[in-house]
């Protein structure tokens, strides 16, 4: 505790330091003898008590306590006086003298100090206080978002200006009232009651609503509440810090549309080039096929009189037939993809279609390959080539099996699916209905975005030369639009690949199954067939 002193006699100073040592109160202690001594320290240095004499030569004390007041009007001041005299201290109490001690009495100067300093202590920390709620409720006020303060009933307490701005209401209307107002009809059905369930349980709640401002005028909120606990764990208030996005969701619907509307454009761009190429296809491959089959025919009928050949002819012949029984089977691949083919439709059990080329399939996978069935229950009738269903499978299981070298995972599923106006606005292909869904996937390389959108080009390929036509996904495609139906494949590079095949489901209601029984129709639900590895 450093103590400023005024007075004349210098032994006044031991004598006042020993009585306070003597209470237990160490200090440090500053002795101005005179008036210019007294105000010099007051203007230096920032004291926790100023004691004075009252009666001085050439000073008054009522003048000293003046200039301390004036300079540190938060210092306690004690006169101490060997004079006595009820006019005096009433004076100096009242021109805010903390307390007045006769030096006969000096004993007393131990307890006053202590509890002048002690009140000092007390009003300065209220000032602090009141000073931090100053700044706080003025922070609150003048915050860019939105916040109000309510009881656990809901009932507006406090609400800033942002808030009124935001909701347009004036602040003596909604005091006191619930937050119903804002409310519109626009947020779920049970948003309140799952909110309030929230934070009655002490939790903080952030979510984004769509509220409605007294101009009737509809605006989305993002809010966070805090419900505000007392020491006794109790609940009593809640604090709604808010903030309006109607301009950010503006924004983010007009992403979403643009984008949207880009991706259908290169969809719509892709079909139309599929087209293009297929009708192409389909016609050269028809015109090429004829010429082939005359190719074919005739070079049969040389050689069905071997007597007027040589037998090097008749081996260059042999080779003429070959040639054109090879060309033929890649025309043939082409037909398909050019949707050129005839095909035998006939309602038809997908479930049972592959569980009868199951063991082609198991064929056709490596030791290292495991093939898993999920055939959903009760599913559609559709109307299919089940030969043709059952070359979609070879092609995407082939493919599947040549992207996992090293082994892996091959799951086939069948479901039933309802497509809505929301599905199909954002997939060009499709349309709504009712569909039977095929999905072939698999755990290997997976496929480069940037090749994503033409590997169903007939010759697209990525395998090295003599290894692979590029034809399997377009006999697929081909397949599948001979059906009605669409094809949809999915990636991520280095996990996998998955082929959606939707097929719509068959008009009618009669003949659900009619595909040679040669096996039980499979179990349902995550029957597995695991061959192999
Ligand atoms: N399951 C898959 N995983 C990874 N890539 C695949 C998968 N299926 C197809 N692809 C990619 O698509 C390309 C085209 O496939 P597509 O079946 O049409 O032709 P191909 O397999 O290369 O040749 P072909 O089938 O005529 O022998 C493949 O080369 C490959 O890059
Ligand atoms: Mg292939």
């Amino acid at each position: 505790m450093h103590i400023l002193l005024l007075a004349d006699d210098p032994r006044e100073r031991q004598l006042l330091e020993k009585t306070l040592i003597d209470e237990g109160l160490a200090c440090q202690m500053t002795h101005a003898s005179s008036k210019k001594e007294f105000q010099a320290a007051l203007e230096q240095t920032q004291f926790d008590l100023i004691i004075s004499d009252f009666t001085l030569p050439a000073n008054s004390g009522i003048a000293a306590l003046t200039a301390s007041k004036k300079l540190q009007p938060d210092t306690p001041f004690i006169f101490v006086s060997g004079a006595s005299g009820e006019k005096q201290v009433v004076e100096s109490l009242k021109s805010g003298a903390t307390d007045y001690i006769f030096k006969d009495d000096l004993h007393r100067l131990g307890p006053a100090a202590r509890r002048a300093l002690l009140k000092a202590k007390e009003r300065k920390e209220r000032q602090r206080m009141e000073e931090q709620l100053r700044v706080q409720s003025s922070a609150l006020e003048a915050a860019a978002n939105g916040i109000i303060l309510t009881d656990k009933t809901g009932k507006i307490l406090f609400a800033n200006k942002a808030f009124c701005a935001m909701t347009g209401q004036d602040l003596e209307e909604i005091l006191s009232q619930t937050t119903r107002f804002i409310e519109s009809d626009k947020c779920e059905a049970d948003f309140s009651r799952k909110l309030w369930k929230t934070i009655l349980t002490g939790q903080v709640w952030q979510g984004e609503c769509i509220n409605r401002r007294k101009d009737g005028t509809l605006y989305n909120e993002e809010m966070t509440i805090t419900p505000l606990q007392e020491s006794n764990g109790e609940i009593s208030y809640f604090i709604a810090v808010k903030q309006d996005i109607t301009k950010r969701k503006r924004l983010e619907e007009q992403i979403y549309y643009i984008t949207k509307c880009k991706r259908l454009e290169e969809q719509l761009h892709q079909a139309q080039q599929m087209e293009v190429m297929s009708q192409f296809a389909g016609s050269l491959a028809h015109d090429f096929n004829n010429l082939l089959a005359v190719i074919h025919d005739n070079t049969k009928l040389v050689l069905t009189d071997e007597s007027k050949l040589s037998e090097q002819n008749r081996q260059h012949l042999e080779q003429v037939i070959i040639a054109a029984e090879n060309a033929a089977n890649f025309i043939r691949q082409l037909l398909a993809f050019g949707r050129k083919q005839a095909l035998q439709f006939q309602p038809s059990d997908l479930n049972q279609v592959i569980s009868n080329f199951t063991p082609r399939l198991d064929r056709l996978i490596g030791a290292q390959i495991t093939l898993q069935y999920h055939y959903a229950r009760d599913l559609p009738p559709i109307n299919a080539d089940p030969g043709m269903i059952e070359q979609i499978l070879v092609n995407l299981i082939v493919n599947a099996r040549e992207a996992m070298p090293q082994g892996g995972q091959i799951f086939i599923a069948t479901e039933s699916i309802s497509l809505d106006a929301a599905y199909v606005e954002t997939h060009f292909e499709a349309r709504p209905g009712e569909f039977v869904c095929l999905t072939v996937s698999d755990t290997g390389t997976g496929i480069y975005p940037e090749y994503l959108p033409r590997i169903f080009e007939p010759f697209f390929t990525t395998k090295e030369a003599g290894k692979g036509a590029g034809l399997g996904l377009a006999i697929v495609y081909g397949i599948v639009k001979q059906h009605h139906g669409w094809v949809v494949a999915s990636s991520q590079l280095g996990k996998g690949a998955a082929f959606k095949i939707f097929l719509p489901v068959h008009a009618s209601n009669v003949a659900k199954i009619l595909i040679p029984q040669t096996k039980k129709t499979p179990a349902h639900e995550h029957e597995k067939n695991t061959v192999g590895g």
